[in-house]
């Protein structure tokens, strides 16, 4: 099959030298693309900006801003059966970047931000017949009410719910507990594992679903 999962964080400029980001790492989106590829199917990642080795037989896409996602995203979909969005895109964005590096001056200095796409809106939205659409949620609080919320706005075949509020798993760390939940009403509960089993877990279940 042909999968295109999305990883890490994005950047949203501010000036040349600064910009707006997220503790995303890319772990788990990382992971999901090993396994994918590692299960025999032609993986495309598409990537903000990690610091992580690109998975064996994986076509990375490097991109930077929720914009540049969004852009490689939708091209990638176009003609794929599974989509993963495991990045951590940024909801806004400075209403201007400056070319230059700003210098300060005296006083507070207030950003205006501007939202960004939703991405995975816009795939729902746009998704084929046939065609697998997974999300995630990151969540501090009622993660799944709020999981169950994004599964339906967004046209969603399945959620993965992901408790970010503890610091044993979530951003940034190796392992990882996480709840499934799929357009059926159906729930499955991943116990606290390595990202890269609880990838091989993920992919287990979507993949064995259907649409
Ligand atoms: N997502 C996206 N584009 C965005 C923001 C999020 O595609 N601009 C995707 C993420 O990759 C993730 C899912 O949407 O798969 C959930 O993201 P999250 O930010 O938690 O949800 P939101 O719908 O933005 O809701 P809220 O900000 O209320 O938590």
């Amino acid at each position: 099959m042909n999968i295109v999962i999305s990883a890490g964080p994005t950047r949203e400029k501010i000036d040349a030298v600064r910009f707006i980001s997220n503790r995303s790492t890319g772990k788990m989106g990382y992971a999901l693309a090993a396994a994918a590829a590692a299960a025999g199917h032609r993986v495309t990642l598409v990537s903000g900006p990690v610091n992580l080795p690109a998975p064996d037989k994986v076509n990375l896409v490097k991109v930077e801003s929720a914009a540049d996602m969004a852009a490689a995203m939708k091209e990638a979909a176009a003609d794929c059966d599974v989509i993963i969005m495991a990045a951590a895109v940024a909801d806004y964005r400075p209403v201007k970047a400056l070319p230059n590096k700003m210098k300060k001056t005296p006083g507070n200095l207030f950003l205006e931000l501007e939202r960004t796409e939703d991405i995975l809106l816009a795939l729902g939205a746009a998704k084929r017949p046939g065609q697998l659409l997974v999300g995630f949620a990151a969540e501090t609080d009622d993660l799944l009410e709020n999981a169950a919320g994004k599964l339906q706005r967004k046209n969603l075949d399945w959620i993965v719910a992901n408790d970010v509020s503890r610091s044993d798993r979530g951003f940034g760390t190796d392992n990882n507990a996480v709840t499934l939940l799929n357009r059926h009403g159906g729930q499955i509960d991943l116990p606290l594992a390595d990202k890269h089993q609880i990838a091989a877990q993920i992919l287990k279940y979507i993949l064995s679903s259907g649409q």
